[in-house]
């Protein structure tokens, strides 16, 4: 959903979000907003002293907000305050329709299937996303480990099945050889961002985008960096997926 036309404060944001449920706080404490911890700040701009004022690559790479925690993120809001002329789009890839559009046999090969999530893994599925995240350090990683969440979940509200992995942060599927494992989310990733299942949102400032965790999985596209991209994003927590 994308609310065009915004003037809203930090402090209202926060607000507005929680309507629908107590935010998350994310692990780069470095990013929060210095007046809201709620939102992280996600921006190419720099301080004086050249330190960056957000989390400059988030979200390069497809996934779903937080699907390597316990309990990953129901929803997300993003408001944005200065936008690229080009590029810097969110995309948005629908895992209802990827599961429903499957082949008859895959989908029951996915039944009952498990699959881990992680915010730190090094592995190949995430080869493409390497460096974009800053290193964490003790206290950071301390809050963080390995997760376990069905590969196909169940909306709470609606009843929808959709396919609960993402390139970003799915490394493994649980008692599955490393090679069946590697190319069976190859297989679901690629199935899942044909173009006909995906969505893309062209930012105007003051956009108010929100979305929903459970259904979609989404990725931030690359722009020419003398340009300034910079938004507000505060997370719902969510139950544990079934
Ligand atoms: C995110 O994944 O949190 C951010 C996506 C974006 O900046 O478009």
């Amino acid at each position: 959903m994308v609310i065009r036309d915004q003037y809203i404060t930090p402090a209202e944001q926060v607000a507005f979000s929680r309507h629908f449920g107590s935010l998350g706080i994310h692990v780069l404490d470095q990013f929060q907003h210095p007046d809201q911890k709620e939102i992280l700040v996600l921006s190419n701009k720099k301080n004086q002293d050249c330190s960056p004022v957000g989390f400059e690559d988030a979200g390069r790479y497809w996934h779903s907000d937080l699907s390597y925690a316990r309990l990953p993120m129901l929803g997300s809001m993003l408001y944005a305050l200065e936008t690229p002329p080009q590029g810097g789009e969110t995309l948005f890839a629908d895992m209802r329709k990827a599961l429903e559009t499957l082949p008859q046999t895959m989908r029951g090969r996915l039944e009952g299937l498990k699959a881990y999530h992680s915010y730190t893994r090094d592995d190949k599925a995430k080869e493409s996303v390497e460096g974009l995240r800053p290193v964490l350090n003790i206290h950071q990683l301390s809050k963080l480990s390995d997760v376990v969440h069905p590969v196909v979940r169940t909306h709470e509200d609606t009843g929808a099945r959709s396919l609960f992995v993402n390139p970003g942060f799915t490394f493994a599927i649980k008692d599955m050889e490393p090679d069946d494992s590697a190319n069976l989310l190859r297989e679901l990733f690629e199935h899942s961002t044909k173009p006909e299942l995906v969505f893309t949102h062209e930012w105007q400032p003051h956009d108010l985008l929100c979305w929903d965790n459970r259904s979609v999985m989404h990725q931030a596209t690359s722009y020419d960096t003398n340009y300034v991209r910079h938004i507000h994003r505060t997370t719902i927590e969510g139950g544990k997926p079934f």
